[in-house]
């Protein structure tokens, strides 16, 4: 069993989008049932609510619904969780402050890394964007993800 938990600011737009688009590619391949996958915020603003509208929207053009509620990164997730992939360098920063003895630095890393077809090198914040915007998002999100999972089923 592998565990998977995504991060960005505020567990309502990045983080959600990236958790339902990686259990979907695991429902494709067979793979659910060897995978736990969670995500969380650095900050607590939205504890509680569903993602985004617009981000729901976005997802759902590629058949995913978004069910997850918004939660708070704790210190505890950084022990249980094997991966741990933000979406920009300011999440990692923030991550890292959990982590002052740097106990879990090879778990923390850029969702980003693992792209293969685009050149991001970040998961922009679509918050104060437009419908364009959460569409990229999900876009960077399918190839990192995709990446993510060939990575670890080669492992
Ligand atoms: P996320 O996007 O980090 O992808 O969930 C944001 C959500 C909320 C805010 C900023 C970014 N906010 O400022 O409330």
């Amino acid at each position: 069993m592998k565990n998977i938990l995504f991060v960005c600011l505020g567990n309502i737009c990045r983080s959600p989008a990236a958790e339902g688009i990686f259990l979907q590619l695991l429902a494709v391949k067979n793979l659910t049932k060897h995978y736990y996958v969670d995500s969380a915020g650095i900050v607590n603003n939205h504890v509680g609510e569903l993602p985004d509208k617009r981000t729901r929207e976005s997802t759902k053009k590629r058949g995913i619904d978004l069910i997850s509620h918004s939660r708070q990164i704790k210190i505890e997730d950084l022990e249980k969780f094997d991966y741990i992939l933000c979406m920009d360098q300011s999440n990692i920063f923030n991550v890292y402050k959990l982590d002052p003895q740097n106990l879990y630095k090879d778990k923390i890393k850029l969702l980003t890394d693992f792209r293969i077809n685009l050149n991001h090198t970040e998961v922009p914040d679509p918050y104060w964007g437009n419908e364009s915007d959460f569409d990229l998002v999900t876009e960077i999100l399918f190839d990192s993800c995709n990446g993510l999972l060939n990575m670890l089923e080669k492992k």
